[in-house]
């Protein structure tokens, strides 16, 4: 079943990494918002290249049009012009190799089962497991981000943090090649947000994943991806795609305090900020 030869996008003019292979491209995308009063265009002209395997922060002051973008991005919302293509084929509705985390980790989870039940409920219609069946893999994903005792609690039994552990096990566990998050941990307290960066860090070690990550938090962005896209303050597509590039694993401590975290942090800083002083 597996589709491992993802074609490379025509008009691609360069590839992010120099090496990987382009996963997913928004070519030209424009949104804009009708309600009965009014439109919103929320984003125009952007356009952007994903390489599989990439870790990408999406960055940028309050309603810059992040959640819209990863909103297209995942499919959920119809570009109003320009197209979406995963591995090269263009998107119409959420595609089968993505998945989600919103922050909202309370309305995520099934209240009703239990978080081995909500595991399995990420799982269910994804794909037929081989031999151990579901129980293996269910045990697997609560193992990878760090919950194996807590599968028989019920969500409301857990804190925030190890909700947001579950949703994200609950999403992984679907094995998407896309993992789609908009300010996924932006609801929990700092030592919780901590641990799930490094269980979210762990997991795309692991899996081999393609994360996209919406966050507000410059931090949190540098630390993460190996690439922070700046969205332009009016929604007018990239305003600065950087690579931070460093190294890995990464600590909480060990990062934070190298002089490349520093700079980065400054850098991008720096551009959000002037971004949000220039009104012209
Ligand atoms: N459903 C909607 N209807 C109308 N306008 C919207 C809707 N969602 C977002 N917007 C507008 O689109 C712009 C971008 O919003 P959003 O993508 O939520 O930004 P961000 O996530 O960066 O804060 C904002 O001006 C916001 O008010
Ligand atoms: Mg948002």
């Amino acid at each position: 079943m597996a589709t491992s030869a993802a074609p490379t996008a025509a008009g691609t003019e360069h590839s992010a990494t120099g090496s990987a292979a382009t996963l997913l491209t928004a070519d030209d995308v424009a949104k804009t918002y009708r309600t009965r009063r009014r439109e919103v265009t929320a984003l125009r002209g952007l356009s952007l290249d994903i390489g599989a395997g990439e870790f990408v922060a999406l960055v940028g002051r309050s309603g810059c049009g992040k959640s819209t973008l990863l909103r297209l991005l995942s499919g959920l919302l119809p570009a109003t012009a320009g197209q979406i293509r995963v591995a090269g084929q263009p998107i119409d509705g959420p595609p089968r190799q993505a998945r989600c985390v919103f922050q909202d980790y309370a309305q995520s989870l099934l209240p009703w089962k239990t978080v081995a039940g909500n595991v399995r409920f990420g799982l269910r219609h994804a794909y037929e497991p081989a031999e151990g069946g579901h129980d293996e893999l269910v045990a697997h994903y609560l193992g990878l981000v760090g919950l194996g005792h807590a599968a028989d609690r019920y969500p409301w039994e857990l804190s925030g943090g190890m909700q947001q552990r579950a949703a994200i096990a609950r999403a992984l566990a679907a094995r998407p090649q896309l993992l789609f998050m908009d300010e996924a941990f932006s609801g929990v307290d700092a030592l919780s947000r901590a641990k799930l960066q490094d269980v979210l860090l762990h997991a795309w070690a692991e899996e081999g994943l393609t994360v996209v990550f919406v966050t507000h938090d410059i931090d949190e962005a540098v630390y993460l991806a190996d690439r922070v896209v700046v969205l332009h303050p009016e929604g007018r597509g990239v305003l600065a795609d950087v690579r931070t590039g460093l190294p890995r694993p990464r600590g909480q401590l060990t990062t934070r305090e190298s002089p490349e975290f520093l700079h980065h942090r400054r850098e991008l800083l720096h551009l959000v900020l002037d971004g949000e002083d220039s009104g012209e």
